[in-house]
């Protein structure tokens, strides 16, 4: 891949106005001494969107974008970056260098950069020789009680900072500097004694963090046992900054190929235990919530990583933190997905307990993004009255104005208001159920929440032909009240003809509604609805000549006892068995002596016949 010297970037910069190459997309004003446009990333009527000429970059105020003229072209274009500087150096004027064309001031910065990075180098190998000496034997014992085997310990470069300032030692014996290894975040200098340095990390097991190419750049250290802090880790420094770099990048890189799902857990022994236990995916930022550019890394890796934090309330929020930092970068296919452990167990306890296969049924059932703001935003929140609606509206519609990507903000608005509609569907269901003095609670599915389930086609169970349809349908609208009783049932049906689905869809709606439910009512909404054809092609002689229950003039209890017969039939039932079941349900509503002598009655004779 093309690299490009930091000084020959800097020269594009500064030779194209970024206002000027803003302007092609937005017109730019100039308000004081500032200039600013409305934000070509996000829709508004008046500007937030900021140039900062002078130091080449922009900030919209309102959606938050934010970069320099290469992360404009890259956002707005969606050109890759080599591509931007390309059309860029073309634009000033320049030609882009051939490797080792750069000037002598980006040689120096590279040989630096080498350096720096052979001293990591020598540090990791010493942290690792020093684990399997004797000073070392606490610490292996340490990592062997944890479970991580010798194989995984190699992989993942694991050390042992020794006691003292045995380290800097070894370092300056090989003629490095002192400067350069406080520099690097090795030593720190004494603050009693100036001049005086000692080993940043002592008597600690050392975990190497790597570059995304697999290089050296710091090192975190974990206290053996109890303790504060209980990791220590390497500050920023000229190789290291912990905001763009995941633990554990350039070993998950090697298995992308593989389809490997990318886990992004929260720590070291995260990413270690998931790695031994077969998760080579796995990943962790470095003890700071996930920042926008952990996330542009994660997708280098896997079109929709699984976020899988700690089990626990703080696991929770840092997922939550992290579905808000996405929101703004989420891309056409591109997306997060979610995990949430059993409370108080972390990637680590469930491998090391022999849980994986747990772990991988997580996995592969992660929430997609859509479906953790919506869980997250709607707990707890009470739904009883206009104004609550409202600011439930607002709050998800806030999180949603985040979203800069126009198709992908309006997929997301369309999802939001359909599980808005089933949601409250739902509630007015429950309520009219409680109201009706059912104790127990329907789990009514709306159709759109089937549709978003994976399992939706298990609801639809039962088949009918186009008569058994419409002698199922003529009992209901000739005697809608029967629905609460056979609600459960009627859901389970698979209607081929998909006016009948509608049908059912409406009548549902109806009854979740809460409105009366009486013959001429539901018509009324049916026919409202454009739904008059249909019912007549049920509603008719030709049905009711094969079954007389299903007329207006019948008893409702005996429509009733008729359409759970039939639904029974439907499913091969036979005619003693459809007896029983009915007789079954009528136990369940009315316990009496009677229908339970019934039922023992039929209950022998079907054990009769099959002797
Ligand atoms: P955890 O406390 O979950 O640690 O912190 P862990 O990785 O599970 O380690 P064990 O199992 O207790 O040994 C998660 C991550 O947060 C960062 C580290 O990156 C750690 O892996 N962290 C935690 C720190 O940087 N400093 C701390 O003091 C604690
Ligand atoms: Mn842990």
């Amino acid at each position: 891949m093309a690299t490009f010297s930091s000084s020959f970037l800097d020269q594009i910069r500064r030779r194209l106005s970024l206002a000027d190459v803003i302007g092609r997309y937005a017109t730019v004003q100039k308000r004081g001494s500032n200039l600013l446009a409305c934000c070509p990333f996000h829709k508004e009527k008046t500007p937030s969107f900021y140039i900062y000429e002078e130091d080449g970059h922009y900030h919209c105020y309102g959606c938050k974008a934010h970069g320099d003229v290469f992360a404009f072209l890259m956002e707005k274009k969606g050109y890759t970056f080599p591509e931007v500087v390309e059309e860029l150096a073309g634009q000033a004027g320049l030609q882009i260098p051939r490797d080792g064309e750069s000037d002598r001031k980006d040689n120096l910065a590279k040989e630096q950069r080498e350096l720096f990075h052979e001293i990591m180098e020598q540090a990791a190998k010493f942290y690792e020789k020093q684990l399997l000496s004797n000073r070392g034997s606490q610490a292996k014992r340490y990592i062997d009680n944890r479970g991580i085997t010798p194989k995984t310990q190699k992989i993942f470069r694991l050390g042992y900072a020794p006691r003292g300032n045995v380290l800097s030692e070894h370092l300056q014996g090989l003629t490095y500097k002192i400067d350069d290894l406080k520099t690097l975040g090795l030593v720190k200098e004494s603050r009693d004694r100036p001049g005086e340095h000692y080993d940043n990390f002592r008597d600690r097991l050392i975990f190497p963090i790597w570059d995304n190419r697999g290089k050296v750049i710091a090192f975190g250290g974990r206290i053996l046992g109890a303790g504060e802090p209980k990791y220590l880790n390497s500050p920023e420094t000229p190789l290291y900054h912990k905001g763009h770099i995941v633990y554990g990048y350039h070993l998950a890189r090697e298995y992308k190929a593989k389809e490997a799902p990318v886990i992004c857990s929260e720590g070291y022994m995260d990413v270690i235990a998931l790695h031994q236990g077969g998760f080579k995916g796995a990943v962790a930022p470095l003890g700071t919530a996930i920042t926008e550019s952990q996330v542009r890394l994660l997708w280098c890796l896997h079109k929709e990583p699984i976020i899988c934090l700690d089990g626990d309330s703080a696991g929770e929020k840092a997922a939550f933190r992290a579905l808000e930092i996405a929101l703004p970068v989420l891309q056409a296919g591109h997306s997060l997905r979610f995990v949430s452990l059993p409370p108080g167990e972390d990637p680590d306890t469930l491998i090391q307990a022999g849980k994986g296969s747990l772990l991988q049924n997580l996995y592969e059932t992660a929430s997609p993004l859509v479906e953790k703001l919506w869980n997250t935003t709607i707990a707890g929140v009470s739904l009883d009255t206009p104004e609550q609606k409202a600011a439930l509206r607002k709050k998800l519609f806030g999180f949603l104005g985040k979203i800069r990507d126009g198709s992908v903000r309006t997929g997301y608005e369309f999802d939001i208001n359909a599980r808005m509609r089933a949601h409250l569907r739902q509630l007015s269901a429950d309520k009219y159920n409680q109201e009706r003095g059912h104790s127990v609670k329907r789990h009514f599915q709306s159709s759109f929440a089937r549709q978003a389930s994976a399992k939706a086609t298990a609801l639809y169970s039962i088949n009918v032909n186009d008569l058994q349809t419409r002698i199922l349908f003529a009992c209901i609208l000739n005697h809608p009240g029967i629905l609460s009783d056979v609600e459960h049932e009627f859901m389970e049906i698979n209607f081929e003809n998909s006016a009948f689905m509608t049908l059912r869809e409406e009548i549902m709606q109806y009854l979740f509604d809460g409105l009366k439910l009486d013959k001429v009512s539901l018509n009324n909404h049916l026919y409202g609805k454009g739904l008059r054809d249909t019912v007549e092609s049920i509603c008719n002689a030709s049905t009711y000549t094969h079954a007389r229950f299903a007329q207006p003039t019948e008893n409702q209890d005996v429509v009733l006892e008729n359409w759970r017969r039939m639904w029974h039939f439907c499913q091969g039932k036979s005619a003693l068995e459809q007896d029983l079941l009915v007789v079954r349900d009528q136990l369940g509503l009315d316990p009496t002596t009677e229908n339970f002598s019934k039922l023992k009655r039929l209950q022998e004779e079907i054990a009769l016949l099959k002797n």
